[in-house]
């Protein structure tokens, strides 16, 4: 057994909901082997490739960026991108890429901002969300050019992540434009979750929103299909059965345990949480509903273990009486892991909490417990190296091998899958048109951009003709006046190009009103705000 690999080997890909919809280019590499983690921590996992040529050869290219922009402007490929920039997701989830993969490329909350900053330093990146969780990594971006944007974000991925182009590749998808914003408003409907109608998604999906406030690059068409996001997130869970049964990853947890115990001992296992935070809470009371009544919390601090105490006791209603929760300290967490049948880890710690040599002298489990001691990891990255399923004794299972429960009720899923499809239809169809609304903006440029530079050139021309000594109010006065005649004759053309639900206009019309100004004042043979953005990005760049 190659000892690195870990028991996330379950991993296959016959469960992709939408796989229709995803472009994986390549089956998962099962015996891959890790790296570094992305802040240089050394994971139980041995390093092999070399991710740093692989960077190298980016960056070499860059310097064939300004003769790209030539290509770019007769690619057939970027014909639709000149009309505007494209949104985009590149991204790795559960039903494409182990979690070994997804570890590595996680990016803590803390580091949204920053990784949205370098995302928008690339030269084709306008707008950019990290959707970074247990499930998936996916990064959603505006791009100038698509193809050129999913290579500089591939190459940054690798970069940060220590994981080779040619590997993510293998397990990426690529979604565009609609797809993109239908893939995430599934996402944010608990659709695309491993454990599906699960909540936390949702709060993960607002959060990228907030952390996003006031961040330069967290741009207006990222900010809005966020925003959309959430609204069906949210619709979806009050409008139908979706949260029927208060799943989550943290209770399928508890389920694969109970699975894997003896039934027998299901009352007597004894029981160790690792981690008070959102996801330690879950599995606390999951463990309660299931009749669990005595159970050992370690957490860094007591105050989230007593909040639960008080939860769990407001919430008393019969099954939580007379439950016992004793809370120890981190430092004890390997003596309390001896006296334990089954550990659940669910921290935001970076480095893993176990490793083999921690493990392999913890006193065996008895046999009336099965005589393994079940650790399961819901944690990305993960608590638990996967060296630790070396120990004989113990049995390490992390979120992937969560599938074992939820497929389970595939037709369950279904079935609330088909009911959440007509309002992300929906939400689908408005976020679209306020897109499409988007388009009339280069013209409304273009054209004030024309008008100024008439008023500007006969401005000039006046003053000329009134000689040097003209008195600085009488200018004044005369530029206003000029200003003022172009704002007004501005005016007209410029309603008929809003489309922002504030009048009746269609948004056929307005694009028909749009064309139509561009053929008149022949706004089309200036140099596009496309070309001039990613003129400004390389030399940007360049300096
Ligand atoms: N949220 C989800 O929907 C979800 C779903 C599935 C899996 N997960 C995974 O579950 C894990 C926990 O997520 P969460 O949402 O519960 O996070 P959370 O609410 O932020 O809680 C984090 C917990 O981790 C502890 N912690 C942080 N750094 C630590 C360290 N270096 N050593 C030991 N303990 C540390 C915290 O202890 P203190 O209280 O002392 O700060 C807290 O108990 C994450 O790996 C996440 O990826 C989350």
């Amino acid at each position: 057994m190659n000892h690195c690999s870990s028991s996330s080997a379950s991993f296959s890909r016959s469960y992709l909901p939408y796989q229709q919809q995803l472009k994986i280019f390549n089956k998962p590499n099962r015996g891959m082997k890790g790296t570094l983690s992305r802040n240089g921590l050394i994971r139980c996992e041995a390093v092999e490739s070399n991710p740093a040529l692989e960077v190298e050869k980016i960056d070499s290219s860059k310097t064939a960026v300004l003769s790209a922009l030539e290509q770019l402007k007769t690619s057939a490929a970027d014909r639709y991108t000149k009309e505007r920039s494209s949104i985009v997701v590149i991204g790795l989830s559960v039903h494409t890429a182990p979690v070994e993969m997804r570890e590595k490329l996680a990016i803590p909350e803390a580091e949204w901002p920053r990784a949205i900053g370098e995302l928008c330093g690339l030269n084709h990146i306008e707008e950019a969300a990290v959707l970074s969780t247990c499930n998936r990594m996916e990064i959603y971006v505006v791009a100038l050019s698509q193809h050129r944007g999913v290579k500089e974000v591939t190459e940054w991925m690798s970069k940060t992540s220590g994981i080779p182009v040619s590997e993510i590749c293998k397990h990426r998808f690529l979604l565009y434009n609609k797809d993109a914003t239908q893939h995430l408003f599934k996402v944010s409907a608990g659709l695309d979750s491993l454990v599906l109608g699960e909540g936390q998604i949702l709060a993960q999906v607002k959060q990228v929103l907030k952390s996003g406030e006031g961040v330069l690059g967290f741009g207006r068409n990222i900010h809005m299909m966020f925003k959309c996001a959430s609204t069906v997130g949210k619709r979806v869970r009050t409008e139908t059965n979706i949260a029927a049964g208060a799943v989550s990853v943290s209770s399928a947890a508890v389920e694969l345990a109970l699975m894997k115990l003896p039934k027998s001992s299901h009352a007597t296992a004894r029981m160790l949480v690792i981690g008070a935070g959102k996801m330690g809470k879950l599995v606390i009371k999951h463990l309660v509903s299931k009749g669990c009544t005595k159970m050992v919390v370690v957490n860094r601090s007591e105050e989230k273990v007593a909040a639960i105490r008080e939860e769990l006791k407001r919430e008393a209603k019969g099954e939580a009486k007379g439950v016992e929760i004793n809370y120890r300290p981190l430092p004890d967490m390997l003596a309390c892991s001896a006296e334990a049948d089954v550990v659940f880890t669910s921290t935001t710690s970076e480095t893993p909490l176990f490793l083999k040599e921690h493990v392999e002298y913890l006193p065996p489990v008895s046999s009336e417990v099965g005589g393994l001691r079940l650790f399961v990891d819901i944690s990305v990255p993960r608590n638990v190296g996967s060296c630790v399923s070396e120990v004989e004794g113990a049995q390490v299972y992390n979120v992937d091998d969560l599938k074992e429960v939820v497929a389970a009720n595939k037709e369950d899923r279904l079935r609330k899958a088909m009911e959440a499809q007509s309002i992300i239809a929906e939400e689908l169809g408005e976020f679209e048109a306020w897109r499409d609304s988007l388009e009339t903006v280069p013209t409304l440029k273009k054209l004030r951009a024309y008008a100024e530079r008439i008023r500007e050139a006969e401005f000039n021309k006046c003053l000329s003709k009134m000689g040097d000594d003209i008195p600085k109010k009488s200018k004044k006065a005369i530029e206003d006046l000029s200003r003022g005649i172009v704002n007004k004759l501005l005016h007209g053309p410029m309603q008929h190009l809003r489309c922002d639900g504030r009048d009746n206009r269609t948004l056929d019309e307005v694009l028909e009103n749009m064309h139509a100004l561009n053929r008149m004042f022949d706004l089309e043979s200036d140099m596009s705000l496309f070309e001039q953005k990613i003129r400004e990005k390389i030399e940007k760049g360049q300096k």
